[in-house]
């Protein structure tokens, strides 16, 4: 990415974290386990689970804050308020979906699927992926190249120590 704001950097950075996540979700909620419900013994169903409650739970969520804060009202006051409208209500769309899927997955780590709650499970996982997948797209494409010389150096310093710290 070719930005001189080291936020913009390490959001960059975070939304490639989330992405493959997001993609290894996708693929065990598409089928890659074929019509057999996914066992949790097994070790790729047993890190998603541990790597999604993590990220569900409380990693998203300081990223969300994060933005809406520190980066939505800087983009605001130069004028650009389309943007974060529109990435605000994903915030809320997202936090929604994660709020139903947390008991799913930790139900899941606990129990292990059956064909029921595997067929739960994969319908919200697939929305999730989609849904997390596109929003991250659309900061990628307006939200990360509006960065550029929006921070004065100073701050844009600040912020990736702000962004480390919580
Ligand atoms: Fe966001
Ligand atoms: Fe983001």
């Amino acid at each position: 990415m070719e930005t001189d704001s080291q936020i913009a950097h390490v959001l960059h950075d975070e939304h490639k974290r989330i992405m493959t996540l997001m993609k290894r979700l996708e693929g065990i909620a598409r089928g890659s386990w074929g019509s057999t419900v996914p066992d949790i013994a097994d070790d790729d169903i047993a890190s998603l689970l541990t790597d999604l409650d993590t990220e569900l739970a409380g990693a998203s969520e300081h990223h969300f804050q994060f933005e809406e804060v520190k980066i939505f009202p800087a983009l605001i006051a130069v004028g650009d308020v389309t943007v974060p409208y529109l990435l605000r209500q994903e915030h809320d769309l997202l936090r929604n979906l994660s709020e139903f899927m947390i008991p799913s997955v930790e139900l899941a780590r606990r129990q292990g699927f059956t064909a029921d709650s595997w067929s739960e499970f994969r319908d919200l996982a697939l929305e999730l992926a989609e849904k997390h997948i596109s929003h991250i797209q659309r900061e990628e494409a307006a939200m990360l190249p509006a960065l550029q010389g929006l921070f004065a150096e100073q701050r844009d310093d600040e912020l990736v120590t702000q962004y480390a710290e919580a």
